[in-house]
């Protein structure tokens, strides 16, 4: 049996990576908040082959987070562990982001993100095997006025992803960081700007899926918005700053 854990596996890009990876030989550990929605997405992997089994918990309580990680170690040998739960908050404009916002995306995306992964590569470390995906974004390469709080937990998420890889190299665990451009979910709903290249959340899954099957270090999609938001980093701010209000983001 291969082991899959995924979090935030409800809905967009985790409920598509879900059933991409449903097939017989294949243990799924789905995780989110919606217990509705786990067992029928449950129930659906089943019908492709799958074992699967759900765990219920708020990534954003890192106690709860812990617990969880060395619960799953515990029980199973994690194959794949693909660490993708994420919310985003928008700023309006010229304002500070109201700090209960700040708390949840970075509670979530940055602390949770990483404390579901800790037992588990401890694990993965001991047992020489495992592969670890951090689904960050393109937003980690330079920040956006629209999404300070999301941009600063996406960067956070990116540099750890980064700083493990070579280590844990040494170990047999793989370590791969996904940055997507826009994704067409629940959560670019709320992003009120243009959204170019934006592909499905089967067809992100699609993309993850292959890049992690060939045990890629970096996902990256789509290629244009990968290197135009590469290329503001090396800009004088000010021409970064004046492309980015250009654009709204
Ligand atoms: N959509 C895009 O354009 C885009 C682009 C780049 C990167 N990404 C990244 O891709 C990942 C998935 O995004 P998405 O667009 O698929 O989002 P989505 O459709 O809004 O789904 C978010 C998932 O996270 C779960 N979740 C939310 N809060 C949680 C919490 N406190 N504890 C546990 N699970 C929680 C939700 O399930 P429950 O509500 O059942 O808990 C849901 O399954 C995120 O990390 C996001 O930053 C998205």
């Amino acid at each position: 049996m291969y082991t899959v854990v995924i979090t935030g596996a409800t809905k967009g890009i985790g409920r598509s990576l879900s059933i991409a990876y449903a097939s017989q030989c294949v243990q799924l550990v789905l995780i989110a908040r919606d217990e509705q929605l786990l067992k029928a997405l449950s129930e659906e992997c089943r019908v492709k082959g799958a074992k699967a089994q759900y765990y219920l918990l708020d990534l954003s309580n890192t106690e709860e987070a812990i617990r969880a990680s060395s619960e799953i170690a515990e029980e199973y040998d994690v194959d794949l562990l693909i660490s993708n739960a994420g919310i985003t908050g928008i700023a309006d404009e010229g304002e500070v982001e109201p700090w209960t916002q700040i708390e949840s995306i970075l509670s979530l995306n940055c602390t949770g993100a990483i404390a579901i992964t800790h037992s588990i590569l401890i694990d993965m470390q001991n047992r020489e095997a495992g592969h670890v995906a951090y689904i960050s974004s393109i937003a980690a390469y330079h920040g956006m006025p629209l999404t300070p709080a999301y941009c600063a937990s996406k960067s956070a998420i990116k540099a750890y992803a980064e700083a493990i890889r070579g280590g844990l190299a040494s170990k047999s665990v793989m370590i791969t960081l996904v940055t997507p451009g826009f994704v067409e979910t629940d959560m670019s709903d709320q992003f009120p700007s243009k959204k170019p290249f934006m592909v499905s959340s089967d067809e992100a899954a699609r993309i993850i899926k292959k890049g992690l099957d060939r045990k890629k270090r970096i996902i990256s999609f789509p290629l244009t918005l990968t290197i135009g938001m590469k290329c503001l980093v090396f800009l004088p701010a000010f021409v970064s700053d004046l492309i980015l209000s250009k654009l709204k983001y």
